[in-house]
């Protein structure tokens, strides 16, 4: 890849890849999450509304994972972390996950689009507030009092993903744009290379080649792990 101008503003777009190798499932390889439970039970609006509890022990289960002390940020996040921190040209990362860990390797502007698991959102009140512990029908919202109207503040399927203009402004203005770990099944995350691609430079860095790989300048498989501190070496230098 030619590296770009130092003042060259860079979008990066992560997905459930780059958590893998910190012991989180991504979704669609043949170990992952929707191997073993049907989205349309655990992730709608619909879901929630027919069985709530069913969906309340879905996200319970990963909130709780993300406090196994095996759970931490990997090389990956943190050399992303460090590139964000240090970029002259500024660096929007934009992640699909709904886990902590850009946010525990110090990411600077950071963007979940999907929501956030350590976050609840009150369906009476709308406040949204951090959230570590189990939610269940019995959970009271601290805001306005009510009982059993506290959802995980996670983007469901047919729900809008959250910042999408302060998104497509960074789109807009990117001359580097770099897809990590993600299968490019899912709009409008999948959308994004399309939105970009011949006035910005496009990088996929994936175990494998996306749905959308084609669309990329260049891509390079292998785990993030491994690529994202070479690719943020390349831009800033080694460590
Ligand atoms: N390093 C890099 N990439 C990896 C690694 C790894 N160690 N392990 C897996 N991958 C790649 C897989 O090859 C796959 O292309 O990460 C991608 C994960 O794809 P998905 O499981 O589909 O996850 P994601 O793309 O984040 O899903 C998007 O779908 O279910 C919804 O809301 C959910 O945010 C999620 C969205």
């Amino acid at each position: 890849m030619r590296v770009i101008a130092r003042d060259a503003p860079i979008v990066v777009l992560t997905g459930a890849g780059i958590s893998r190798e910190s012991g989180l499932a991504t979704f669609r390889d043949k170990d992952g999450i929707w191997a073993k439970v049907r989205l349309e039970d655990v992730a709608t609006p619909e879901a929630f509304a027919r069985d709530p509890a069913r969906v309340h022990a879905f996200y319970n289960a990963r909130r709780r994972q993300l406090r196994d002390p095996a759970v931490q940020p990997n090389a990956a996040h943190l050399a992303l972390a460090r590139l964000s921190q240090e970029w002259p040209g500024g660096v929007t990362v934009v992640t699909q996950n709904v886990d902590d860990l850009h946010d525990r390797a110090g990411t600077a502007n950071l963007i979940h689009m999907h929501g956030e698991l350590t976050k609840a959102r009150c369906t009476a009140c709308g406040a949204v507030m951090p959230w570590l512990e189990d939610l269940s029908l019995d959970t009271r919202c601290p805001a306005c009092g009510a009982t059993g109207t506290l959802r995980p503040h996670v983007v469901w399927f047919g729900e809008m993903p959250l910042a999408m203009d302060r998104i497509y402004a960074a789109l807009d203005a990117c001359a580097l744009f770099v897809s990590i770990g993600t299968s490019g099944a899912v709009y409008p995350a999948a959308g994004f290379v399309a939105e970009v691609r011949g006035r910005a430079r496009t990088l996929e860095l994936n175990l494998e080649p996306s749905k959308g790989s084609q669309l990329f300048d260049e891509a390079i498989h292998g785990p993030a792990t491994v690529l994202v501190p070479a690719f943020v070496a390349r831009l800033l230098g080694p460590a």
